[in-house]
C-alpha cells in the first residue's frame, strides 16, 4: 500500500519572488507551450522533487499555480495552457523576457514508495505535464521499476504535448509502452481513435503489482478510476494531482480547501483512497 508524504520538502522562503528570465520556448500545441526559466545569473529558481508546483507570472499582470513540468540543473519548466488572462500573458513571452517565479508548494509524488512496481501513466491534455517529472524520474532510475505504461490522449492530434518524447523517445526506452489516442481527427500512423477507459482492461497488466498514476479533466478522471478498480487496482495504488483555483499556495488564503484539506499544503498529490475520504467529508 502506497503512503503519500504530505511533507512540504522546500528549503528556504517560497514565498518570495524571483525574478528569472526565459531562456527557451516550445511551441508544445496552438494553445500550448513549455517555457523554461533560469535566476538572471544563470542559476536553478529552487529546487522541487517530481510533482511540485510553482508560481510563475509576469509582473505587473500576476502569476499563476503550475506543476513543475521538467528541471535540469539550472532551469525549471513549465508547460502553459492558455486559458485566460495571465496564460495569455506568459504566451506572449520571449525569450530573454524577465518572468517572476516562486515555490516550491505542495507534496510530491511517492517516487520511493513505488519501487519495484509496473507504473501505469494515464494523462488526458494538459494532464500530461504534471505526470512526466514522475515518468521522467522512473525512466532516469529505470532500474527501480517495472513495466511502464503511458495512456495519452487528447482531443485531436494536434493537442498531443511533447510529441517528440511521445513518439520518438520513451518508447525505445526499455519495458517501456506508449499508448496514444485521440477522440477525432486521427491520422492513422500515429495514434488511434479510442476512449480512454474501455483500452486499460487491454494492457495485461499485473494489477496486484501496478501503481496507477491519473490526471486528466473530469471525465477521463471519472472513467479511468471507475476503470481501474474493476480491473482490481486498489485506491491505494491509483494516484492523482489535484486542481484547485489557488492563489497564495502556502494554506493562507483558503481558495483551495476541499474539506478540511488544502489542495495547496496537503496535495496536490493524493491516493484514490484520500480522495474518496475527502469528498465523504
Ligand atoms: C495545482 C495546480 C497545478 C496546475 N498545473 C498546471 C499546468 O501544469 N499547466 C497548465 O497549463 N495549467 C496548470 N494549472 C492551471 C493554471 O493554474 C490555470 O490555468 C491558470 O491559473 C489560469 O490563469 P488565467 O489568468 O490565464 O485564467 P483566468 O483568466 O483566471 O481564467 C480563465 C478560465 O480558466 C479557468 N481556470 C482558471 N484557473 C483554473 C484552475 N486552476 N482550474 C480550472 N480552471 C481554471 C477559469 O474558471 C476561467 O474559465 C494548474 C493549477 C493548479 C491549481
Ligand atoms: S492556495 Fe491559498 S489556501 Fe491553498
Amino acid at each position: 500500500m502506497i503512503e503519500i508524504g504530505h511533507d512540504c520538502t522546500c528549503e528556504g522562503n517560497p514565498l518570495v519572488p524571483q525574478v528569472c528570465k526565459v531562456i527557451e520556448i516550445t511551441t508544445e500545441t496552438s494553445d500550448v507551450s513549455s517555457f523554461k526559466v533560469q535566476t538572471l545569473d544563470g542559476g536553478l529558481p529552487f529546487e522541487f522533487v517530481p510533482g511540485q508546483l510553482g508560481m510563475f507570472g509576469i509582473a505587473p499582470h500576476g502569476e499563476c499555480m503550475f506543476c513543475v513540468s521538467m528541471g535540469g540543473p539550472d532551469w525549471l519548466e513549465f508547460t502553459v495552457k492558455r486559458v485566460g488572462t495571465v496564460t495569455k500573458r506568459i504566451h506572449q513571452l520571449h525569450v530573454g523576457q524577465q518572468v517572476i517565479v516562486r515555490g516550491p508548494y505542495g507534496n510530491h509524488w511517492p517516487t520511493e514508495q513505488c519501487k519495484g512496481r509496473d507504473m501505469l501513466f494515464i494523462a488526458g491534455g494538459i494532464g500530461l505535464p504534471p505526470v512526466r517529472t514522475f515518468l521522467l524520474h522512473c525512466l532516469a532510475n529505470r532500474a527501480d521499476y517495472g513495466r511502464i505504461d503511458l495512456v495519452y490522449s487528447a482531443s485531436t492530434k494536434h493537442d498531443l504535448v511533447f510529441k517528440e518524447q511521445l513518439f520518438e523517445l520513451w518508447p525505445n526506452e526499455p519495458n517501456t509502452h506508449v499508448h496514444i489516442s485521440v477522440y477525432k481527427d486521427c491520422d492513422g500512423n500515429t495514434c488511434t481513435i479510442s476512449f480512454t477507459a474501455p483500452f486499460l482492461e487491454d494492457l495485461g497488466l499485473d494489477v496486484s503489482n501496478t501503481t496507477a498514476v491519473l490526471c486528466g479533466g473530469p471525465s477521463l478522471y471519472r472513467t479511468c478510476s471507475k476503470a481501474l478498480a474493476n480491473m482490481g487496482i486498489a485506491d491505494e495504488n491509483i494516484l492523482t494531482t489535484l486542481e484547485m483555483r489557488m492563489k497564495c499556495g502556502i494554506g493562507k488564503c483558503g481558495r483551495c480547501n476541499v474539506g478540511e484539506k488544502y489542495i495547496c499544503l496537503d496535495g496536490p498529490v493524493f491516493t484514490q483512497a484520500e480522495v474518496n475520504a475527502m469528498l465523504k467529508d
